[in-house]
């Protein structure tokens, strides 16, 4: 039986890689696309997904236009932050062909709020962007954690930053948000942070091995990934040069493959006030809150097993 996703991003060099997993993984049923604002303004992150979908051959996967602000206005104005890096790693000019294809009509929040009211199956969430939309569906009706079997969250970080020096990027973008979604009881909650992302990197090996798959989907997959791979040596130089964490398929590789990280319980609380320490996720690692977990959290992951399964998925569903 395959496992229903809902897939939510702000496409997104990175979210695109993911979208390519979740639609092309056998094993999972990619229900729709909602869209975040974050990378870019709402609009353009809705067009990259439409147009990841439309060159992959699966533009009968709706995308459903979500929210274009932070759930809650960010109360100071920022010193020190690197926000403005994003168009190296995230540039406008979109590594995917032009598309036709159109985001259904219904707005996101209110599409999320009425499946997820309707569905007699548990629904896996995969928020990889600011969780705006998922804190404003939970403000709707916050029973609708009882549709989510799994929330699986691309964001945070425990030993890293990549806004801030201890922010990640979709934490750091709508703390509030997250900070709802944190405290929602979600039956099961996996947050893949920085710590994880960042020991699962691609290199120009894997990027060159993609492109001999010589498919127009293998090809874009290659392109994103080297200008991700430059972007960081220009912004963030990774320990293993010439080489970039691809964050947002982690976690649909996490679906198709467990293995694929490590996690172990604890409890997460996310600053929301500090101008300091705005954004980040704060993970009791050593229960020092005596808090009861709230979240698996990845500190780890497997960079060859994450490599090999998304060359087989990317070569088996070219
Ligand atoms: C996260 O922020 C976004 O820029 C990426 O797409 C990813 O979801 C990494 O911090
Ligand atoms: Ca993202």
């Amino acid at each position: 039986m395959t496992r229903k996703v809902i897939l939510d991003v702000d496409t997104g060099t990175d979210d695109a890689i993911a979208i390519m997993l979740a639609a092309y993984a056998p094993a999972l049923d990619l229900m729709a696309c909602t869209t975040a604002w974050g990378n870019h303004d709402v609009g353009t992150t809705t067009t990259n997904t439409l147009r990841i979908l439309d060159l992959i051959g699966r533009g009968n996967i709706p995308v459903y236009k979500g929210l274009g602000k932070p759930f809650a206005p960010i109360p100071f104005l920022f010193e020190g932050h690197v926000d403005s890096e994003r168009e190296i790693i995230h540039p406008h000019d979109f590594p995917a062909p032009p598309t036709q294809l159109k985001a259904a009509d219904q707005p996101a929040v209110e599409w999320l709020v009425e499946t997820l009211r309707a569905t007699t199956e548990q629904v896996t969430l995969v928020p990889v962007a600011p969780l705006t939309n998922i804190a404003a569906a939970l403000t709707l009706d916050p029973k609708i954690t009882e549709a989510v079997d799994e929330i699986v969250i691309m964001g945070g970080a425990h030993a890293l930053g990549n806004v801030t020096a201890s922010a990640e990027a979709n934490i750091w973008h709508d703390p509030v948000a997250a900070d709802v979604v944190f405290q929602a009881g979600f039956e099961r909650l996996v947050l893949v942070p920085l710590d994880a992302t960042h020991k699962a990197n691609m290199s120009l090996e894997h990027t060159s091995a993609l492109r001999s798959l010589i498919s127009p989907a293998a090809r874009v997959a290659a392109d994103i990934v080297e200008q991700r791979i430059h972007g960081y040596n220009e912004t963030q130089p990774q320990v293993q040069p010439d080489s970039a964490p691809v964050h947002d398929a982690l976690c649909i590789a996490y679906l198709m493959d467990p293995a694929v990280i490590d996690i172990a319980p604890y409890h997460v609380a996310i600053e929301t006030v500090s101008p300091v320490g705005f954004g980040k996720t704060i993970v009791d690692v050593a229960a020092r809150t005596r808090k009861k977990p709230n979240a698996f959290v990845a500190l780890d992951a497997d960079a060859e097993r994450f490599n090999k399964l998304l060359y087989e998925a990317i070569s088996e569903g070219r």
